[in-house]
């Protein structure tokens, strides 16, 4: 696995629960890093790499996103580390995308290029339970002056709710999570047939390729392989309902009468 290790400290990032922390690392490139025991728990990090490489095999716009070592001496470099509670070992980094905002801000000026993975981002995070998809956690790139690309950030709240536990992921609900990105997006889509082409896709993924991403936890995450076992088995339950959670969100967004 490409794993990166830093190199330049730029800083605390202003916004984020998670404390994230900007850094140049050894491919030349600025990322903002999210740590291992962060005030929100290392298992963010966890939802994130996940999720982020299911989100990558189903073709959808995450920003790039990597794994970044920091051993105990990177810590003494960057003793700032330590005052935030951060420990030592592989940490989630996400790629900083220039001239962005969220999605609030320019998304009734200027065309948004990938308007076409709208349907792809709702059926994706019904899939993985996405409970945080406000309008922070989806970044609009401007990259000419009419034009914005869609990119998606943070899945750390994803899966089931509290521990991974086989009792946590036998509870798979069929309700509407009602994120702000959601109640958007479908005023943008035209043919609500497109989020159940996309949840196709979904079906059509090869279990094993669930397997093999949930296998790529780094050790140091602490997963165990119960709970990795819990979480596959509550994606594989999760999206054999998704057929009837996309029917009940088009029921409710598109047919209101
Ligand atoms: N790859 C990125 N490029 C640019 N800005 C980012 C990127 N990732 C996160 N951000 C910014 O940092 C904020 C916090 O990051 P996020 O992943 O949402 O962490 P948290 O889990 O703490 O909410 C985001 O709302 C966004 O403004
Ligand atoms: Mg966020």
């Amino acid at each position: 696995m490409n794993t990166l290790y830093p190199v330049h400290y730029l800083g605390s990032h202003s916004e984020g629960n998670t404390r994230p922390q900007l850094f140049e690392l050894s491919d030349g490139n600025k990322y903002l890093v999210k740590f291992k025991n962060n005030p929100q728990g290392t298992r963010v990090l966890v939802n994130d790499w996940v999720a982020g490489k299911l989100a990558l095999l189903l073709g959808l716009p995450v920003a790039p996103f990597a794994l970044v070592y920091f051993s105990k001496s990177h810590f003494n470099q960057f003793p700032e580390l330590y005052k935030y509670g951060f420990k030592p070992g592989h940490q989630f980094a996400s790629y900083l995308l220039k001239n962005c905002t969220g999605l609030w801000e320019p998304r009734n000026s200027g065309e948004i290029a990938n308007l076409n993975v709208l349907p792809g981002v709702i059926v994706f995070d019904y899939w993985v339970n996405n409970y945080d998809r406000d309008t922070g956690n989806a970044l609009l790139e401007k990259v000419s002056k009419n034009t914005c690309y869609l990119h998606l950030i943070d899945h750390g709240l994803c899966f089931p709710i509290g521990s991974w536990t086989k009792k946590n992921s036998q509870k798979v609900y069929v309700n509407i999570l009602d994120q702000d990105v959601h109640t958007w997006a479908v005023t943008r889509i035209e043919n609500p047939k497109d989020l159940l082409k996309f949840t196709e896709k979904v079906l059509s993924l090869p279990s094993e390729q669930i397997y093999k991403v949930i296998n790529s936890i780094p050790e140091d995450w602490n997963v165990a392989s119960s709970e990795k076992e819990a979480v596959y088995q509550y994606l594989i339950t999760r999206r054999e309902v998704l057929p009837i959670l996309m029917l009940k969100f088009i029921k409710k967004y598109f047919h209101k009468d």
